[in-house]
């Protein structure tokens, strides 16, 4: 992606993990070149491609987005997303990272497969993918992937592969997923573990015909324990992806407060599980509309995670952006799209209602799952950061229209919500990829 002209973006408040003040943002050849407090003496204009963006008001500059976890079902399934639709609605809603699972068709199981999509979407030049490569062949559970063979780190020889998942399905072989994680370890990458591989008393909850929200966190629970458990075996990065559970935070947080060396440990939560309960899957249908993995649980799980993000047990927001048709919905295909609506999602329901500074939400947005990913370069507004930046209004009062998404995926969970706090412009390395139209509800 080639880098934009000299961009000047002034007076605006700044706003990102350790940073929250007026002021003036400089982006040259793509990289933030100047940070200035109001009141600075900014510099000149000097070319005539040089952009000024005027800020004021409610505007506020922010690092772009980081998504750790995206489905773009890109190959294989156009009638729900394709790269380029995904690509759009991801800089709709602020995104200048994002890491696509590997749920696809063909699976992303080798690293010729990931690569032909990451050369795709620089050719869109829309934002930085990050496409994981599954555990197994196939997302089959049954022989690993390339990772079996591939040299470390991926840092040095693949450095678009960030993160390993077999997202969309647990690996079910303790033995296997030990030998995944072994080989993400010496990759020296994460492996996003997507926990409800069930075990016996899920089994057993099952056989009684108890209803899939007593099972499902069983299953959730004990999948959490158990890779937790195979982390510790192979010292490697464990991710665990969309925790729902209370009893899951409760882990997490007794695991990381141990500090053990022999284990990195981080997890992320999705914007649904933050803002939405069962409540609200009861009202959408359980079975339909309201159906994701894992399933939306009760308040006092959604009160233990936010309680999660405040602590520091869960790092990371991310959208688990999951695009289906009408007719897969209606089906009983899990998921929500998600990329359009994460940052007002969580803005009106964390920051406005006052339980997170907006420092707070940019550091699980941007900073942290930047740092998970290893890229140093980014989620931040320093000099020598990525000219990866939105343009919020935190004031902005907008109702969910899911006519407007760009997203193929029109199985929003908050369609006609009305949100405070709007993204109206993703800039890419100092080019402006989105902006906002004028109709104040688009
Ligand atoms: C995901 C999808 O549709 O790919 N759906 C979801 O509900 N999160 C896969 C999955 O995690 O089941």
């Amino acid at each position: 992606m080639s880098p934009g002209p000299r961009v000047l973006l002034r007076d605006f408040r700044l706003v990102d993990e350790t940073l929250d003040m007026p002021g003036s943002v400089l982006i040259e050849t793509g990289s933030i070149l100047d940070v200035f407090p109001q009141g600075a003496l900014l510099p000149e204009t000097r070319f005539p491609r040089d952009t000024t963006i005027q800020g004021g008001g409610s505007l506020v500059l922010m690092p772009a987005l980081v998504d750790l976890h995206a489905h773009f079902r890109d190959p294989g399934y156009p009638e729900k997303e394709t790269l380029e639709s995904a690509s759009l609605a991801a800089v709709a809603g602020g995104y200048g990272t994002v890491v696509c699972m590997a749920n696809t068709n063909p699976v992303i199981d080798t690293l010729a497969k990931a690569q032909a999509l990451k050369e795709r979407s620089d050719a869109l030049g829309l934002m930085d993918l990050y496409p994981v490569l599954a555990l197994t062949q196939g997302m089959e559970g049954r022989v690993l992937s390339d990772i079996r063979f591939l040299e470390g780190p991926l840092h040095e020889t693949a450095p678009w592969i960030r993160m390993l998942s077999e997202d969309g399905k647990d690996v079910v072989s303790d033995e296997l997923l030990y030998r995944a994680l072994q080989a993400a370890r010496r990759l020296g990458i994460p492996v996003s573990c997507h926990c409800d591989a069930g075990g016996p008393e899920a089994d057993a909850a099952k056989a009684a015909g108890k209803p899939r929200e007593c099972w499902s966190r069983i299953e959730e629970n004990h999948a959490t324990r158990r890779v937790i458990a195979l982390g510790r075996q192979t010292h490697g990065h464990v991710h665990i992806a969309h925790v729902s559970t209370k009893e899951s935070v409760d882990l997490i947080r007794k695991v990381k407060a141990q500090q053990e060396p022999a284990l990195t440990l981080t997890a992320e939560a999705s914007p649904h599980h933050l803002c939405l309960t069962q409540e609200a899957a009861h009202t959408l249908g359980d079975a339909t509309w309201g159906r994701v993995n894992p399933p939306l649980r009760t308040e006092a799980d959604r009160q233990a995670l936010i309680q999660g993000i405040l602590d520091g047990t869960i790092d990371a927001i991310a959208t688990d952006h999951a695009p289906h048709t009408e007719a897969d919905k209606v089906q009983g295909a899990p998921g929500f799209t998600g990329l359009e609506t994460s940052f007002a999602l969580c803005h009106t329901e964390l920051v406005s209602k006052g339980r997170l500074s907006l420092s707070g939400l940019s550091s699980l947005m941007s900073a942290s799952p930047a740092r998970i990913l290893g890229l140093t370069d980014r989620g931040r507004i320093a000099p020598e950061f990525r000219g990866d930046l939105m343009v919020v209004d935190t004031e902005a009062v907008w109702r969910v229209t899911m006519s407007r998404f760009r997203s193929r995926g029109k199985n929003s969970p908050v369609t006609g919500l009305v949100c405070t706090g709007k993204v109206l412009m993703t800039i890419q390395q100092g080019r402006v990829v989105f902006e906002a139209p004028v109709s104040p509800d688009a």
